[in-house]
């Protein structure tokens, strides 16, 4: 039987490696259409939780693992010799960047490594990690046809970017259109077979250059307009405008407008880091990309400027950053998740240290927090007292904003959490 008719049937057995906030939705998705799925972490504690049905991700209830894993359908492993028994294999580990802003595909590498180890005819490997156009052909294909064997007829290869965005009610796995781009039109039919199976749109496309570029573009994207309306809100603060109110009333454009917001920075594993590995392959071609770099650059400024903010608001109580108290309220990258990659909330935290205030902060997602020096520990909402001045960072649904007028000093909104509220001590970004 054919791998396509494999598929078409269920009986494909399904590897997912890497069982992160990305491998491990997917992996439970590919269980519910029916199929045999194993996991593969080096993560021993992950394999443990998932094997007793219990999830160590916000937006994955227990019951989603422990279902498919008591069903029988679902096991995860540390043990990358099983990686033979499988027909597909979708690779979903990290790509993070060096400190030199260069891609760091050691853990791709890592992946594949094991894959080539245990490769046999017929089966399909899928590249879900996000990374710069050109990772498929030149990274994975060469090291996987290095077995003797040639893509498109003894095995399958196909890039298929993820789209998950933590948090978000409406759009999962499964309602999200995922594309999909083979290294042959055999790849590409037999890798849209199996995600068609999972999720309920696929989008096929030329190869696994334009995939990887898609992904990249989206989350360019995002950088570039968080960029330049970061930029606009450090316009309007000098105009005394506000930029909140700006960008409501520009939003009631039915067409040709879509808002973005400030904020105290970037933060998460994708939109501070991707558009870098796009800007990194340009440069090998002696491209400079220009609009990249001014949105790093923008958005890197703007935890210095919320710092600034915090600043002024003392500056009305004749009060120094030295030696104040400061409570962050939120430290996670983004509002109803514990994530806390690249979140701009340590630069933040960096930032008023070094300026010698006193440092505390709330975060119903994140009980504790270790970052260079720091070794905080959550205090809870109702038990903050002695703050000089309190810092909404992250807007999670849990804090009650509108009580924090009232209970502090000052106030240093970075969300505009308390849309719609007017006080002298409450300073929006
Ligand atoms: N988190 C998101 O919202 C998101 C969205 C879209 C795309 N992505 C992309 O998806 C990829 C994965 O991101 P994530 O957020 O799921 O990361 P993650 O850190 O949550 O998960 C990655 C997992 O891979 C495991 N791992 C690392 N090396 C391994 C190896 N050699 N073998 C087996 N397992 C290994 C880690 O232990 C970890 O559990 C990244 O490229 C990311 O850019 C992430």
């Amino acid at each position: 039987m054919s791998l396509r008719q494999r598929i078409d049937s269920r009986e494909a057995k399904v590897g997912v490696i890497g069982l992160g906030y990305v491998g491990l939705p997917l992996a439970i998705e590919f269980a519910k259409a029916g199929f045999d799925v194993t996991g593969f972490d080096v993560d021993t504690g992950k394999v443990e939780a998932i094997n007793a049905g219990r999830s160590y991700i916000l937006d994955i209830a227990d019951a989603e693992i422990a279902g498919p894993v008591g069903a029988g359908r679902l096991r995860a492993t540390a043990d990358m010799t099983r990686l033979g028994d499988m027909d597909a294999i979708d690779i979903c580990v990290p790509t993070p960047l060096r400190k030199t802003k260069d891609p760091d595909m050691s853990y791709i590498v890592a992946a594949a490594e094991q894959i080539a180890k245990h490769l046999h005819s017929d089966m399909l490997v899928v590249l879900e990690s996000t990374t710069y156009p050109g990772t498929t052909a030149e990274v994975l294909q060469p090291m996987f046809e290095a077995t003797g064997r040639t893509v498109g007829v003894d095995f399958f290869l196909a890039f298929s970017p993820e789209r998950v965005d933590p948090a978000n009610a409406k759009y999962t796995t499964r309602n999200t259109p995922k594309v999909v781009g083979g290294t042959t039109p055999a790849c590409s039919d037999v890798a849209a077979a199996l995600y068609r199976s999972a999720v309920d749109t696929v989008v096929p496309v030329s190869s696994t250059q334009v995939a990887e570029m898609v992904k990249l573009l989206e989350n360019t994207f995002r950088a570039v307009n968080i960029g330049l309306v970061n930029e606009i809100a450090l316009m309007a603060h000098r105009m005394n405008i506000d930029v909140w109110e700006v960008i409501d009333a520009a939003k009631t454009k039915p067409f040709g407008f879509m808002p973005f917001y400030p904020g105290p920075g970037l933060g998460g594993h994708c939109i501070p880091v991707d558009p870098f590995y796009l800007s990194w392959k340009a440069r090998q071609t002696g491209f400079e990309c220009r609009f990249i770099e001014l949105a790093g650059h923008i958005n890197g400024s703007m935890p210095a400027f919320v710092v600034e903010r915090i600043g002024e608001a003392l500056n009305t109580k004749k009060q120094a950053l030295n030696g104040s108290r400061v409570h962050l309220f939120g430290v996670a990258y983004k509002k109803n998740v514990s994530d806390m990659r690249e979140s701009p909330a340590l630069d933040v935290l960096e930032l008023l240290h070094r300026r010698g205030a006193v440092l505390s902060y709330s975060d119903p997602y994140v009980p504790s927090l270790v970052h260079g020096e720091f070794r905080l520990k959550s205090v809870a909402e109702a038990d903050v007292t002695a703050a000089d001045c309190v810092v909404i960072c992250t807007d999670h649904d849990a804090f009650n904003f509108a009580s924090m007028l009232e209970r502090f000093p000052l106030v240093v909104d970075t969300r505009n959490a308390l849309k719609g509220f007017s006080a002298p001590n409450l300073f929006r970004l």
